[in-house]
């Protein structure tokens, strides 16, 4: 890790969209990333004028005119899901890397343009729950028991085809890139919902395994929770906490200690700390930011292309959005 001042090689980038959360969130993380910011890009003039006063650099409104002007080696697109998939053709067309944030598209078909377009640049999806450090972790565990039996997942929100951006779109893709990460290709979905469009998504993984998305309602603001289930095991995430409980020697009739000796049984927790002004425990690190945009950066600098928040991947979670709708307690087939 280092900060962009310190990097030597840095990637000449235009941010596209320069509103609430490019500004809350994207810019600031630029602090953290090999890039040199050359142009902010909005249609809103004024807003795009203004931001890229702050950050030193050129402002356009439209991108077109940006590409006719920079000579770009990425961009970050963050404008919303009806206008990813024009702008991230248009990034291709000028040969640009892109990074784009979630969702992609409002289509499963759009995303499978962008892919047929993209040629051999290179694409992140800001899938960040996927490059969360607590779901590495939990990878991590999986891998190491030899895989799992099943998945719970907790997240609010409701699967109501209201709109041509319902909640389901917003924020299905946070949980469903979590439990896709650890679980893989989804062979099928089954969605069970009451009224107000609250229950469960269950996902039958190709691996075998089975997932369930509970959309609930509750407190404010939202919050998430995983659980996953081996034999022998149970993994959880609760917000940024990471637990591991390998249970203890057990035998039902005659154990009488709950604290065997040693350190192999029992529940390992980590939790980021909130007493030092450090990197470890800010939201931008906590949420997997970060490592998204990091690794996007370093794929366009090392010319590699990405194994981890791929297009291919977004589609592959844009399906299960998709058949989830469909669904209405059937089993669709992804
Ligand atoms: N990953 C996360 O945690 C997270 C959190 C919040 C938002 N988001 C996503 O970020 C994206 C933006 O959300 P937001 O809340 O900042 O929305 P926003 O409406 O505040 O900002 C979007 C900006 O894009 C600009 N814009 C629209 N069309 C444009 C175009 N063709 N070219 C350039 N600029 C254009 C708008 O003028 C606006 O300023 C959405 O996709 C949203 O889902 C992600």
């Amino acid at each position: 890790m280092s900060y962009q001042r310190e990097y030597e090689r840095r990637l000449e980038v235009g941010i596209i969209g320069a509103g609430s959360h490019c500004y809350r969130n994207i810019l600031p993380l630029m602090t953290y990333l090999p890039v040199h910011i050359a142009a902010i890009c909005d249609v809103n003039g004024d807003l795009a004028a203004k931001t890229a006063a702050q950050y030193g650099c050129r402002s356009y409104i439209s991108s077109s005119e940006m590409y006719d002007n920079e000579k770009l080696d990425g961009v970050f697109i963050s404008v919303g899901p009806q206008f990813h998939p024009a702008l991230v053709l248009e990034a291709f067309s000028h040969d640009v890397n892109v990074w784009v944030e979630k969702p992609i598209a409002v289509h499963s078909c759009q995303v499978e343009e962008m892919i047929a377009a993209r040629k051999n640049l290179i694409a992140v999806v800001g899938l960040k729950k996927a490059f969360s450090p607590a779901c590495s972790k939990m990878e991590e565990i999986v891998d190491h028991f030899g895989g799992f039996d099943s998945i719970l997942g907790i997240y609010p929100m409701s699967l109501v085809n209201d709109s041509e951006l319902p909640n389901w779109l917003r924020n299905g893709v946070h949980p469903l890139s979590f439990m896709m990460q650890i679980g893989g290709k989804v062979h099928s979905v089954r969605s069970v919902i009451n009224r107000k469009g609250k229950g469960d998504v269950i996902l039958q993984f190709e691996n075998g395994s089975i997932g369930t998305l509970h959309l609930a309602t509750g407190p404010k603001p939202d919050f998430e929770m995983y659980e996953i289930y081996g034999d022998g095991w149970r993994a959880r995430v609760d917000e940024s906490e990471v637990s591991l409980d390998r249970g203890i020697p057990f035998d039902y009739k005659y154990t009488t200690d709950y604290i065997p000796s040693g350190y192999d049984f029992g529940r390992i927790s980590w939790k980021p700390g909130n007493c030092v002004a450090t990197l470890e425990n800010k939201s931008l690190f906590t949420q997997g930011f970060y490592n998204e945009a990091m690794y996007f950066c370093q794929c366009v600098l090392d010319k590699q292309q990405p194994v981890k928040g791929t297009l291919e991947f977004a589609l592959e979670i844009m399906k299960v959005y998709e058949a989830a709708f469909r669904s209405e307690g059937e089993e669709v087939i992804v």
